[in-house]
């Protein structure tokens, strides 16, 4: 089943064209890797895809439903998460109050708070921060944080998450850490989208990897695939 499909999408920045006619498509399931030199337009997709930007030019569907249109709230609320590629916590709370929020935004109305309270405490033990509940957000490093974000987006009870570069910045272990994290997500049935620029985690945990360049998608398939396109292997090449 196509959970996200994207048609014709483009965006402009003024002259710029942060985004070219894009098609796309993520399967439920599926493990998607979004991949591109910096400024392709990564970003960018995924700002249009959780309406953080809007365009007139294209259709993306979420569930075969158009969502092109729709606020950020009205996507999440249908099932759609992501995380941002420069950190967005409310430092100054602790981190499970942090994970509380997308709890309390998760639960139906009328659920009792003290669930979400529940399901914010199991989010945080499975980013692996049981530890730190009540560190304010701000004082944990930089790969804690993204963790909070994670479980954030997961306590809003998502069946698409969308993460923008989770691995930036982290050594070899927390990478290994990170990918791990990403196929304990997959197992919990949900689909996942990824922007990442760490080749050994996008070639590792990927099924399938689409590949922007200038705002065009120039390439598409499995991580074997991609390893061998020769556009691809050219627009890496020539940074
Ligand atoms: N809000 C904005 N206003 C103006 N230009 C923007 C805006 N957001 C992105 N851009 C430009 O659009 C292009 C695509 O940016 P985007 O952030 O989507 O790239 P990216 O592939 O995510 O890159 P990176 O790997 O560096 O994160 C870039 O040239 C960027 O400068
Ligand atoms: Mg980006």
């Amino acid at each position: 089943m196509r959970i996200l499909e994207g048609e014709g999408v483009s965006k402009h920045f003024g002259g710029l064209a942060a985004l070219s006619n894009v098609d796309f498509h993520v399967d439920a399931g599926e493990i998607v890797g979004l991949i591109g030199p910096n400024g392709a337009g990564k970003t960018t997709l995924f700002n249009l895809v959780s309406a953080a930007l809007t365009t007139k030019q294209g259709v993306i569907k979420f569930k075969g439903r158009k969502i092109t249109g729709l606020k950020p709230h009205q996507i999440c609320r249908m099932g759609l998460a992501r995380t941002f590629q420069s950190v967005k916590i409310f430092g100054n709370m602790p981190a499970l109050t942090n994970v509380y929020i997308g709890s309390l935004f998760g639960i139906p109305a009328g659920t009792p708070s003290a669930y979400a309270a529940k399901g914010a405490e199991e989010l945080l033990e499975f980013v692996g921060l049981s530890a730190s509940k009540v560190t304010p957000a701000k004082d944990l490093t930089l790969v804690n944080q993204k963790r909070v974000e994670v479980a954030r987006a997961l306590a809003t009870k998502p069946e698409l998450l969308l993460l923008d570069e989770l691995m930036a910045g982290l050594n070899p272990t927390e990478v290994a850490q990170a990918m791990e994290l990403v196929t304990k997500i997959r197992d919990r049935g949900i689909t996942v989208f990824v922007i990442e620029h760490v080749m050994k985690a996008i070639m590792g945990v990927c099924d399938r990897i689409i590949v922007l360049h200038h705002g065009e998608k120039i390439a598409e398939g499995t991580p074997q695939e991609i390893a061998n396109n020769r556009a691809v292997v050219e627009v890496y090449l020539g940074e």
